[in-house]
Formats: C-alpha cells, sequence, structure tokens
C-alpha cells in the first residue's frame, strides 16, 4: 500500500496517513480497563475512518468542534442536549436495540428521553394523573403487567408521564402544577394496573439549541407523535422503558427521535364516552441482578425551566 501523508492530489483517502491511526490506537496498551481499551479503538477507527471518508477540511472540523461546545454548553439541570442529539441522530434507538432482550412474551421498548423526573406520587388503581383540570378527552388505561410466560407479575411498579395539551411536560412549564399528568402505580396480584389521564398531543422535542439548528439543516421536524411513557419495574426483571403511541397520528412515520415500533401503537376504543386502551406487558428476566437498569444518568429534571 502506498502510505500518503498530507493531502496529495489524486490520492484514495483510505490511505491517508494509516499509521497514525494505529500509533492512537496501540498507545491504549496500558489501558486501565480493557472494556475501554475494546470501545476506543472502535471509536478511534470510525472518527478517523469519518475525516478520511468525506475530505473533512479545517474549517469543517473548527465547526463540528463549535456544535459539540455549544451543545454542552447548553446543558444545565433541567436540559440535556446531549440526549437530544443522540435521540435525533437514531443513537438512543440503536443502543436501546443493541442491549434490550426480546422474545416472545417481552414487550418492546423505546427511547427513555430527557423528561423523566424520577419516581413520583404513588396512586392507587384507577386514580387520575392530573392535577389540574385539563379541557382534552378523557382516557382510561388498564392492563397486566407479566412475566416471559404470561403469568402475572405483582407488585410492579408502573411510572408514567406525558404532555399537557400545551405540548409541555411540567418540568418544561412553570405554569404547570409540578408532578402533573405524571404518577406512579403498583400492579394487583393479579398484575393488573388501571389509571385515568387524557389523551396526550403530539409535540416538537426542545428545538431551540443546536440539537434543532441540526434538525433545521438536514431538512427535517422535530415532532414526536403523541405518546405516554411507561417505565415498569420489578425485582428479577430488567426495568422496562417504553411508550404507547396512538393510531392516526400524523408523526408515527416521521418521529423525531425514531421511538415508533409498531407493536406499540394502540387503537383507542370509545366506551360512554372515554377512550379507553388496555394493554398487556411483558417483562423480560434480569439474570444478572447486580445490573442496576433504571437510568439513574437521566438529568434530574425536576427544576422549573422552560424548555
Ligand atoms: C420524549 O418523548 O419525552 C422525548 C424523547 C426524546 C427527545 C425528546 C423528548
Ligand atoms: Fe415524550
Amino acid at each position: 500500500m502506498t502510505v500518503v501523508i498530507g493531502n496529495q492530489k489524486g490520492a484514495p483517502t483510505e490511505e491517508v496517513f494509516p499509521e497514525l491511526t494505529r500509533d492512537v490506537i496501540d498507545r491504549m496498551s496500558n489501558a486501565k480497563s480493557a472494556r475501554l481499551q475494546e470501545v476506543m479503538e472502535v471509536v478511534i477507527r470510525h472518527l478517523h475512518a469519518i475525516v478520511r471518508e468525506s475530505k473533512i477540511t479545517q474549517g469543517e472540523w473548527r465547526q463540528a468542534i463549535d456544535f459539540l461546545t455549544r451543545a454542552g454548553q447548553m446543558c444545565s439541570e433541567s436540559r440535556q442536549e446531549l440526549i437530544l442529539l443522540s435521540d435525533i441522530l437514531g443513537i438512543s434507538m440503536l443502543v436501546d436495540a443493541v442491549d434490550h432482550v426480546a422474545g416472545p412474551g417481552i414487550s418492546d421498548s423505546t427511547v427513555l428521553g430527557p423528561f423523566y423526573a424520577g419516581h413520583q406520587r404513588e396512586l392507587a388503581q384507577g386514580d387520575s394523573i392530573l392535577l389540574r383540570e385539563e379541557a382534552s378527552a378523557p382516557l382510561v388505561m388498564s392492563g397486566r403487567v407479566a412475566d416471559p410466560e404470561g403469568q402475572p407479575v405483582a407488585d410492579a411498579l408502573i411510572e408514567v408521564w406525558q404532555t399537557a395539551p400545551n405540548q409541555l411536560y411540567d418540568v418544561q412549564d412553570r405554569d404547570q402544577p409540578q408532578g402533573h399528568l405524571r404518577a406512579s402505580f403498583r400492579t394487583d396480584m393479579a398484575g393488573t394496573y388501571r389509571f385515568r389521564t387524557i389523551m396526550p398531543v403530539s409535540y416538537p422535542i426542545p428545538d431551540d439549541g443546536p440539537a434543532g439548528q441540526l434538525l433545521t439543516a438536514m431538512g427535517r421536524h422535530p415532532f414526536r407523535p403523541a405518546h405516554i411513557h411507561f417505565m415498569i419495574s420489578a425485582p428479577g426483571y430488567r426495568t422496562l422503558v417504553t411508550h404507547l403511541f396512538f393510531e392516526g397520528d400524523e408523526f408515527l412515520e416521521s418521529d423525531a427521535v425514531f421511538g415508533v415500533k409498531p407493536s406499540l401503537v394502540v387503537r383507542p376504543e370509545l366506551q360512554d364516552g372515554t377512550s379507553t386502551v388496555e394493554y398487556n406487558f411483558g417483562l423480560a428476566r434480569e439474570f444478572n441482578p447486580g445490573i442496576n437498569r433504571p437510568p439513574s444518568f437521566v438529568a434530574a429534571n425536576n427544576k422549573k425551566s422552560r424548555r
């Protein structure tokens, strides 16, 4: 192979300065963790390949660094721009696909998103998750939580959250009572859950920062189809992080964060003026009890600030 250092006209870019990549990788021989070394080798190979394949210019690289700097500076207790970037580039869904245990009797998972706000008040079966009245269609959600064999999982913790009709979560909106449209429930001995809420609405993800600028530059919209978030945990099972979406939503095919899976789309039935959805969840067994699956990395989104 002809080794090329520097930009010689006509040289195939994959041959530019290969020993640099080798050198960067080889200098990790004293790495403190074998896993870190393994992953960083892949990261270095792919980052170098991006520069070669895209023929990145000095100006473009400065722009990229400026972009990442602005994304980092935008992060706060109530705003996680790096999660948004991971979400809009499909990385969060890919990590979920790689790490999720799938199989018969196990529900599909999807992105957590940045608006989980930690454990909320526990309500009784059938209670409403609203803390104030909303002029929206009422919805009753119910169903069962089961193990992969279909046996009920009793006392599972079901955490739910959704936006208000103004397209904002309580943590984004000073005018909503904190904890509005989010709550926790426990399944009963038969594994059942039931709560009252309102029909969720589609909404734009926070797009007033670098992630939103990138979406616009890529010719994409920031909308997510209407959904209700669920996080279901029980000892001995993998925590399930998922949503339920609603049939007919105009953004089901173009979710800004690629989170829609067909098995998670429901069709409400109308009973006496109230929409009802019955949905059964299946949890995967956790064979490595040392793993703390709940998303402890999530930004503490409990500070009131608008977006
Ligand atoms: C959400 O569904 O809450 C969400 C997910 C990803 C990015 C922004 C919001
Ligand atoms: Fe959401």
